[in-house]
């Protein structure tokens, strides 16, 4: 999707880990079933209402948004992709960046954020979850263990057939007291252009978010309700930022990404 690169000005682009089988085959981004991306664009008034993903090609033009992947490989699981193939991803996903020259890269799941961090050796901590997460796993041993569960509805699951529902997980309308700041979910770490590079409309640097999973495969450890505040405080980050204002982030001491090294 991100062909032409110099026509657009970008404000975010938006990085998942890899195609799933859905998005592999329709070629849009996030569109896995029971992924939520979109939802939170739309909450977050990123894309106007009533947009659909089948929209999602048209974003760069419509809403100077990007949206990519780290790993171009089609999976049917996240599981299946190795970790020196993210890591060998990183350069070749910064010269991308780098041709967008967007405000703002947000990966979307906090695990892609410390690939890169460590690719670059530069570390970062993931904020605390709002609460513990649970794994989906077809071990029914890992299953939780619900109150009034039948017995029935637990042989069940241990055929592969259920449908993983937990309980109101998903449903809370509150983001929940304990969620970190969006600030926490900054990576210590930015791309720099050279005046010679920043034209008008264009960012001089690229900052970097790591927001949790919108995928409905994993990702247990954040409601719903918090995804989407946080949809809501990168907006907000961005206005600031495009804005110049005293109250965006303060990145003086963070390290810039060597272009030069990634250009070679
Ligand atoms: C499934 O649960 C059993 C018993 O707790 C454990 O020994 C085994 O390692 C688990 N398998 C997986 C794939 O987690
Ligand atoms: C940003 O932080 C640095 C030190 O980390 C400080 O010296 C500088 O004054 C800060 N800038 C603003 C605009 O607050």
């Amino acid at each position: 999707m991100l062909t032409n690169l110099r026509m657009y000005s970008f404000l975010v682009v938006f990085c998942g880990i890899n195609p799933s089988l859905t998005s592999g085959c329709n070629k849009l981004h996030f569109s896995g079933r029971g992924n939520k991306f979109y939802e939170c664009l739309l909450y977050a008034g990123l894309i106007s209402p009533g947009t659909t993903f089948k929209e999602a090609p048209n974003f760069p033009q419509r809403f100077s948004l990007g949206l990519t992947d780290l790993v171009s490989r089609t999976t049917a699981s996240v599981k299946e992709l190795k970790a020196y193939e993210k890591r060998q991803s990183v350069p070749a996903f910064l010269r991308k960046i780098v041709e967008c020259q967007p405000r703002l890269v947000c990966f979307v799941s906090l695990a892609i954020g410390e690939t890169v961090s460590k690719a670059i050796f530069c570390p970062w901590a993931k904020p605390k979850a709002p609460r513990k997460g649970k794994k989906k796993d077809n071990n029914a041993s890992l299953l939780p263990r619900r109150r009034g569960l039948r017995k029935g509805a637990l042989q069940l699951s241990c055929t592969g057939e259920r449908k993983a529902k937990l309980p109101s997980s998903e449903e809370k309308s509150e983001p929940s007291r304990n969620l970190a700041d969006i600030q926490a979910y900054l990576l210590p770490f930015k791309l720099r252009y050279s005046e010679h590079d920043v034209t008008s409309g264009n960012a001089a640097e690229t900052l970097f978010f790591a927001l949790p999973s919108t995928s409905g495969a994993n990702s247990c450890s954040y409601y719903l309700a918090d995804k989407r505040q946080l949809f809501v405080d990168l907006h907000a980050q961005l206005q600031l930022i495009k804005e110049g204002s005293p109250d965006a982030p303060n990145t003086s001491d963070f390290e810039v990404i060597d272009i030069t090294t990634l250009r070679a």
